[in-house]
């Protein structure tokens, strides 16, 4: 048996450190079997759990998910709170694990919004992973990237108006270090299911020179396949950089 495939796919990792899931279709996903679209998020956390073991499994360094953006409080009540049981039930089902996998689990987004109970379950969460040193797992939870950018530029005007910088200080570097992903590596690849073709204001910034892959297959059925099967189309890619 030839071992090319997995010497690929072992050479491509190296170069993918860091993979974001834009996890969509869940709605979609319910509606063709007629069930509430609560279930279809229910079916999307099982894909969570698979596609986050197969990421450790294929030794990606960090994982950014988008699971509630900063929009998607425009949606009716009992979604938002099903959305919000179910990121309960995940993290007391799961941080265990992450725990014994050495799993850094990060938040990006403003989660303060969220209830208090949760707010403080996941205090707890980060805190008890704190000192993992492995595999990066970050959550978006009311992420929103225009309000992470604005965000980052009060800070940096707020540090030149006092005097401790000077406007030529804010370049790109300034600005990175200021974004909630500044402790993430380089994001390579970005992951929207479900067929849409948008970024919807996930990692604006970070996506600049990412490879973007967009599949048809909805949230709740993409599985450990469908991860490698990104990470070889990665490996696929050429990346420029601008230069030849
Ligand atoms: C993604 O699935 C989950 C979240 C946005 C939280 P959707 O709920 O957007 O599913 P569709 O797009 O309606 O099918
Ligand atoms: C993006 O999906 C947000 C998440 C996956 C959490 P949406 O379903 O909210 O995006 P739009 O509304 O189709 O752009
Ligand atoms: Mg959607």
């Amino acid at each position: 048996m030839s071992t090319a495939p997995l010497e690929a796919t072992r050479e491509t990792i190296t170069l993918l450190r860091h993979v974001a899931i834009i996890m969509d279709g869940n709605g979609r996903w319910a509606r063709a079997r007629h069930l509430p679209r609560a279930a279809g998020h229910h079916a999307g956390v099982e894909a969570v759990r698979r596609v986050t073991r197969a990421a450790r499994a294929l030794g990606i360094e960090a994982l950014t998910l988008y699971a509630f953006s900063s929009e998607n409080w425009r949606r009716p009540e009992d979604e938002i709170g099903a959305l919000m049981g179910l990121l309960r039930l995940f993290i007391r089902s799961d941080l265990a694990e992450m725990v014994r996998d050495n799993v850094r689990l990060r938040i990006i987004g403003d989660y303060s919004r969220f209830a208090p109970d949760l707010v403080a379950l996941l205090d707890d969460a980060l805190a008890r992973t704190a000192a993992n040193t492995g595999p990066i797992l970050a959550i978006a939870l009311n992420y929103g990237a225009q309000a992470e950018l604005a965000a980052a530029a009060r800070r940096l005007a707020e540090r030149v108006r006092d005097g401790g910088m000077p406007l030529v200080g804010i370049d790109e570097e300034a600005i990175e270090a200021e974004l909630e992903t500044r402790e993430l590596p380089p994001l390579d690849l970005m992951i929207r299911t479900s067929g849409e073709q948008r970024l919807s204001n996930f990692l604006l910034w970070q996506a600049a020179y990412a490879e973007l892959l967009f599949v048809d297959t909805l949230w709740p059925d993409f599985g450990a396949d469908d991860l490698a099967a990104a990470v070889a189309a990665f490996g696929q890619r050429q990346r420029r950089y601008g230069g030849l």
